[in-house]
């Protein structure tokens, strides 16, 4: 951790990329079976629309993943200025196409598309990014669907902490349709009680103060001070946030997360570090819903992945 701070944290460090890496591992044994049993090879359509560079360098790793995990990956690039029926077109080819059990439409998309017509059109058992109607509607109800990727990732890094969240005072700083509401479904599924706070809260610092398990999703960098956090308590930061680091040289930047890395490792029980925390959970659970998708699918019954905890390797 000397790269990131020169304090050493009184938290534990959730190592998410070590807990990645073994579900990544878990879900590689999964296609295996899946191959070899069944004939069947999953496969994950990812679609690029426009040149973001972010986006391209997720879309990569993406690709690089599913490869590595024994599955197939298909990748589709739109010029940036393409209609919407052109990206419409082609999730409706990708619906009916049965290599591909996973489609994703890369976000953020360009102004002229509309985000819920797009995410409307992709058949909603190949919806890995848990984005459809569908599966919003059957997360909130407690019916069996794909979950988003992130928020799920939150609730294992959780898990390896505390296996049984129940009862848990839960708070999770903003309330987007891709990590703040499906985390607060998840952590309702895990019986724990749930706030949503965000930009509109009165008194975050007080509200924040109440949790046990806090998840920061706000966008905003090192928002979440030492002095907001409950001692002891489990604090996932889904922040992922460039700024300037003169200190490091002119020019220079770092990635933060929306926690203050520093000041809260000394006051809570455990923490994700940014980066090397929620991040690589996101594409190892991408993984893990193309193959239950795949299940799904061809009717064979999907055995979650039992990922070990840091502390019993
Ligand atoms: N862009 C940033 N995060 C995500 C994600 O989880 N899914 C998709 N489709 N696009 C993203």
């Amino acid at each position: 951790m000397t790269e990131r701070s020169e304090i050493e944290p009184v938290a534990r460090v959730i190592n998410g990329k070590a807990i990645a890496a073994r579900l990544t591992g878990e879900i590689g044994k999964a296609v295996a079976t899946l191959r070899s049993v069944h004939g069947v090879q999953p496969g994950l359509a990812v679609i690029l629309m426009g040149d973001d560079p972010a986006s391209q360098v997720y879309v990569r790793n993406k690709a690089r993943q599913t490869v590595a995990a024994g599955m197939q990956s298909f990748d589709h690039n739109l010029d940036g200025s393409a209609p919407e029926s052109e990206l419409l077109d082609l999730i409706s080819r990708l619906n009916s196409d049965p290599s591909a059990h996973g489609i994703l439409v890369q976000l953020p998309l360009p102004d002229h598309i509309n985000v819920n017509l797009v995410m409307e059109a992709i058949d909603p058992a190949k919806d890995v990014d848990g984005f459809h109607p569908v599966n919003v509607g059957r997360l909130a109800t407690g019916e069996a669907g794909l979950v988003p990727g992130t928020p799920l990732g939150c609730i294992i890094l959780a898990k390896d902490v505390t296996p049984d969240l129940t009862g848990h005072e839960a708070v999770v700083i903003g309330r987007s349709n891709i990590v703040g509401k499906p985390v607060a479904q998840l952590l309702l599924a895990e019986n724990c009680t749930v706030t949503i706070a965000h930009s509109r809260t009165r008194d975050l610092p007080g509200v924040v103060r109440r949790a046990d398990l806090l998840i920061a999703a706000a966008g905003v960098p090192e928002l979440v001070q030492g002095d907001w956090v409950k001692p002891g308590a489990i604090v996932i930061d889904v922040g992922i946030n460039r700024v300037p680091a003169p200190e490091r040289g002119e020019g220079k930047t770092k990635l933060v997360g929306d926690v203050a890395f520093d000041s809260v490792s000394q006051v809570a029980g455990a923490i994700t570090p940014v980066p090397g925390g929620v991040g690589p959970m996101t594409i190892a659970c991408l993984m893990r819903n193309t193959v239950q998708a795949a299940c799904s699918i061809h009717g064979i019954d999907y055995v979650e992945p039992i990922v070990d905890s840091e502390k019993a390797v």
